[in-house]
């Protein structure tokens, strides 16, 4: 059955388009588009503009990524605490652009669960979802992204409409699916939508627009 409201995550990523004034600029436009279009936009962003977007938008705005370190003697360590207080609601994790080791990863998703943070958890593939799904702390999302499709023109949807469907089919307790890698279009949203997925996880395609306004209004599905 078809979803028809994706939830779409826009992953700002470390692009000269993304980050300071220009990550401000982009937030505004993710947000415009979520007011006008009541789709459920939500924003990771890079960790040194957490602070100023969360404080001049409405819409979710996550980190990229957090470390499991406990506070403490950690120089240059990006923690949960940390994120929370700059005014993320959440995080992304294992992103494959920023892997962490399995057991690593389980006590940052307990540790950020503690403090309220929404995880967005990524998995290169459907054995590494499922290996996620037995952690005791489930995150909100899995989002599947196929790596070498990153960045890239081809979608998810396109090349590999079997990770959807085998994503879909592993979800357990409540856990949400987003997809990624590629997404240029709507047809890409709709069709991880009727195989399932609650959503997309995208970047180059609106990070990188000329009007990432038109750009995003552009995928949702009517
Ligand atoms: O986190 C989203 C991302 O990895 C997908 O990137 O540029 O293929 O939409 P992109």
């Amino acid at each position: 059955m078809t979803k028809q409201k994706p939830v779409i995550v826009v992953n700002f990523k470390a692009y000269k388009e993304t980050i300071g004034d220009n990550a401000l600029h982009l937030a505004k436009a993710c947000e415009k588009v979520s007011v006008e279009t009541g789709v459920d936009i939500r924003i990771a962003v890079p960790a040194t503009d957490l602070h100023e977007i969360s404080e001049s938008i409405s819409i979710p705005v996550y980190s990229e990524h957090v470390d499991e370190y406990p506070l403490g003697k950690h120089t240059g360590a990006i923690l949960p605490e940390m994120i929370k207080s700059a005014g993320a609601h959440g995080t992304i994790l294992n992103h494959s652009e920023h892997k962490v080791p399995l057991k690593k990863l389980e006590e940052t998703i307990q540790r950020s669960k503690a403090l309220g943070l929404t995880l967005v958890v990524c998995a290169e593939n459907v054995d590494e979802e499922r290996e996620i799904l037995r952690f005791k702390y489930k995150p909100e999302f899995i989002a599947i992204e196929p790596p070498e499709l990153i960045g890239g023109d081809i979608s998810v949807s396109t090349a590999h409409p079997e990770v959807i469907t085998g994503g879909v089919k592993e979800l357990k307790d409540g856990v949400k699916l987003l997809v990624g890698a590629g997404i240029k279009t709507k047809a890409d949203v709709e069709t991880a939508l009727r195989l399932g997925a609650d959503g997309v996880l995208i970047a180059s395609g609106i990070d990188l627009a000329k009007d990432p306004v038109k750009a995003l209004k552009d995928i949702i599905p009517e």
